[in-house]
């Protein structure tokens, strides 16, 4: 397995495969791996084919964080990381320094030691914004995240160049998002969005579960609660939103911890929200539980 760190080596690589036909499948993660990431690892080995390469990338992508967010204590461990994604059979790990992602000054990352190389005016400047499906929940919630997320993305698909990218449904709304920009900006991507790995007690698998400690971890479990519920009450027949908003607030703060952000139902395709919620509808919520905030979605 090749571990790469600068933008210029991994392109050679990626240039290199594709001039031999070889197709390269590419799964974009933040680390601290879990069965979650590896599961989609496991899609892009077969969406790549027998002769295919899997490409990992493991960055916290510093963009994508609010001011107030998790950035600084968010958990790593590349040593590990790398050792699963070795297990895996992943043929390149990605992973890039701030500094290479986002330059701050100085000289553009591709023009570094060659001599027709400009110094850059600042550094980084240039942003990917959605502007429809961005807008609600995890959007609302923290401003700018969607921006930082489709960055880092398309920066990621002119890096390793895949055929094929593997992102989770468990974010359901960046899975939208990247989806979008992909058509809108015509990435010669096939995008794959793999279902969501959960604990075998139903907890979402997330690197962020790491905060749970001791009884946190069992009140955590409320976000699939709350999604058990939904599809119990809507099973019958619709029910108006709020009503169901009302019901779910108070099951998710009859624990001690747990504080429901935002809990929405909505269509799977536009995310346009729904007054009236019936089977099919897609649900998605974010619950601050102690120091995490987990965030879940299922259909109904
Ligand atoms: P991260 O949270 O590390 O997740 C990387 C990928 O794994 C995402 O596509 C996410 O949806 C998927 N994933 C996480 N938990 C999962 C689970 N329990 N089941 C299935 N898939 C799961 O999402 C990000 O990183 C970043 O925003 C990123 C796309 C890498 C851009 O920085």
């Amino acid at each position: 397995m090749q571990v790469v760190t600068s933008v210029a080596a991994m392109q050679r690589l990626a240039k290199k495969w594709q001039r031999a036909g070889i197709k390269i499948g590419l799964v974009p993660t933040m680390g601290y791996l879990h069965a979650g990431h590896l599961s989609l690892v496991k899609r892009a080995r077969k969406l790549a084919g027998k002769n295919g390469k899997v490409a990992v990338s493991i960055y916290v992508n510093p963009t994508q964080f609010g001011p107030k967010e998790d950035l600084s204590r968010y958990p790593r461990d590349l040593k590990r990381d790398l050792k699963l994604c070795r297990n895996e059979g992943v043929d390149v790990v990605f992973t890039p320094r701030d500094e290479e992602m986002y330059p701050q000054s100085g000289k553009s990352p591709h023009g570094a030691g060659r001599k027709d190389a400009r110094p850059t005016s600042g550094g980084f400047s240039t942003y990917v914004v959605e502007e429809k499906l961005s807008q609600g929940m995890e959007g609302a919630a923290r401003p700018g995240h969607f921006r930082g997320v489709a960055t880092v993305v398309a920066k990621l698909f002119n890096i390793a160049q895949p055929d094929v990218a593997v992102f989770g449904a468990k974010d359901f709304q960046q899975a939208a998002v990247i989806k979008r920009m992909t058509r809108d900006l015509n990435f010669p991507i096939a995008i794959d969005i793999a279902p969501t790995h959960r604990e075998l007690d139903g907890l979402a698998m997330s690197s962020r579960n790491k905060y749970l400690e001791g009884d946190l971890r069992r009140q955590g479990l409320v976000l699939w609660r709350a999604i058990q519920k939904a599809q119990a009450m809507v099973k019958k027949s619709p029910i108006p939103a709020t009503r169901l908003k009302a019901k779910l607030k108070k099951l998710i703060e009859s624990e001690p911890a747990p504080k429901l952000d935002y809990v929405e139902f909505f269509d799977p395709d536009t995310l346009e929200s729904l007054t009236k919620v019936g089977r099919g509808a897609h649900m998605a919520l974010a619950v601050f539980v102690g120091k995490a905030r987990l965030i879940d979605n299922a259909r109904l």
